[in-house]
């Protein structure tokens, strides 16, 4: 297995371009399904988790054309002119949980789908109970049986539109909903829906396809029905975690990166708390530029929310930002019970942090130092590298398959600043070892 090797201590300085939206562009390609298309979908990052997407929509009837790649991602179009099949099959969908996400389309063309239950994660349980309840408002009869989720219109036609409110805000099912109501019959309510940028990224890219959607953005989405989807073509929104992710690389080596082609109203209250540590955030038609302070960064509380609040994909690596800042900070995590994994190896580098239930109370440290570490899932493997990347001496970060998931090109990029990373193929581990 892979291994990424860092000597920490260099100050980050140079420019880097941000990839299209890993969360947004999961959706949107399972969009494709609900039409012949095609769809055509530019800046797609270049990830595991989208090579996993494009595996599971192919076994569908999903036809890929590959049309060209630039810094931000590629551009691929997708045509369905056939379901070749309804049933995402457990192999596929273990690999990743969004999977689920052809639920809804495929239920919306096809009035059927079979899809392998997607098990609990390093976060959490993360049930997919929404998902369901919502579309059985649609219409859908839900059976579970055998590790899969059997569903199917009562009519053995289409969805019918209905009133969902959902009891807790959730952006997976937001989207599942959202595009099943496209193709049901009359006008659907999603009520209390999530209102991430990747929501509205998904809701235009629908309208373009012929979707009739109002409220996006918002708590609640109206969708009136239509018989059909047709093609479109869709640039997917520039990433906000790895842009949030990025600018916390600034701020923790000292240094000042240039964010290219990054939105700063699509992570707003992040931008505020690392302006609160004493970080310089400046917004120009580029994207964003991001200066750590001159002194010590300061210790801020935060608390992760649903959007537009701190988001909990920022939540481990702005623990690493805090085990170094001057004074404490109180990191409350409220959307995943157990996301605090990177918690015990970010002590291991010499963080201090204390855990009670859903709150890490750390008291800054003046320097970590490097150390082998791994974490079990994506967003706390990229903490210990930002943590490697203001330590001294040698971090190794194992399990650099987790990275693969969600990160383009990690290592190209922050090296391309100044940072001394690289990859280590687990066959030249095997070399050095012998050696
Ligand atoms: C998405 C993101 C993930 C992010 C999360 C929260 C993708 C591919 N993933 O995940 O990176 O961390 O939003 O911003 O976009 N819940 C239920 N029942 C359900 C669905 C969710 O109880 O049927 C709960 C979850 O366990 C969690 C909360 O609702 O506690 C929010 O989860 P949700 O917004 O659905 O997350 P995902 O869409 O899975």
């Amino acid at each position: 297995m892979d291994s990424i090797r860092i000597r920490g201590g260099n100050r980050l300085v140079g420019s880097i371009p941000i990839a299209g939206a890993k969360n947004a562009a999961l959706p949107l390609m399972a969009a494709a399904l609900l039409a012949d298309g095609p769809l055509t979908l530019s800046n797609l990052p270049n990830l595991a988790d989208i090579a996993s997407m494009r595996d599971l929509l192919a076994q569908h009837g999903v036809v890929f054309t590959d049309t060209g790649s630039g810094s931000t991602g590629s551009t691929v179009r997708m045509a369905t002119p056939e379901i070749t099949s309804t049933t995402a099959p457990y192999d596929l969908v273990r690999k990743m949980r969004a999977s689920v996400l052809v639920l809804g389309p495929l239920l919306a063309r096809c009035g059927v789908a079979k899809v392998s239950q997607p098990g609990g994660c390093a976060i959490g349980n993360r049930p997919v109970d929404l998902h369901l309840k919502g579309l059985q408002e649609l219409g859908a009869e839900v059976d579970l049986t055998g590790g899969y989720i059997e569903a199917r219109t009562r009519s053995g036609d289409r969805l019918t539109g209905g009133r969902v409110v959902f009891p807790v805000i959730s952006v997976g099912a937001t989207e599942n909903l959202m595009m099943a109501a496209t193709l049901a019959r009359g006008e659907t309510a999603l009520v209390n829906a999530a209102r991430e940028p990747e929501i509205v990224d998904l809701a235009e890219c629908l309208i373009a396809m012929g979707a009739k959607i109002e409220g996006h953005g918002g708590d609640t989405i109206h969708i009136q029905g239509v018989d059909a989807l047709e093609s479109a073509e869709h640039a997917v929104v520039a990433d906000r975690i790895e842009t949030g992710t990025y600018a916390i690389a600034a701020a923790i080596t000292g240094g000042e990166l240039e964010l290219v082609g990054a939105k700063a109203i699509h992570l707003e209250a992040a931008l505020d708390v690392l302006r609160s540590t004493g970080t310089t955030v400046e917004e120009h038609d580029a994207g964003l530029t991001v200066r750590a302070p001159d002194g010590r960064l300061r210790g801020v509380d935060v608390m992760t929310e649903p959007f537009p609040g701190f988001p909990t994909d920022l939540q481990a690596q702005f623990m690493a930002l805090m085990s170094v800042a001057e004074g404490a900070a109180m990191i409350t995590e409220t959307i995943f019970e157990n996301r605090f994994m990177h918690v015990p190896e970010l002590s291991r580098m010499g963080a201090n942090i204390t855990v009670h239930h859903a709150s890490a109370l750390l008291r800054g440290v003046p320097e970590l130092t490097g150390a082998p570490v791994m974490a079990t899932d994506l967003r706390a493997s990229v903490s210990l590298v930002l943590a490697g990347l203001a330590a001294s001496g040698e971090t190794l970060v194992n399990r650099v398959y987790h990275l693969d998931r969600g990160y383009d090109r990690l290592v190209g990029k922050l090296s391309a600043c100044g940072a001394v990373i690289e990859r280590i193929s687990s066959e030249t581990d095997v070399q050095e070892q012998v050696a």
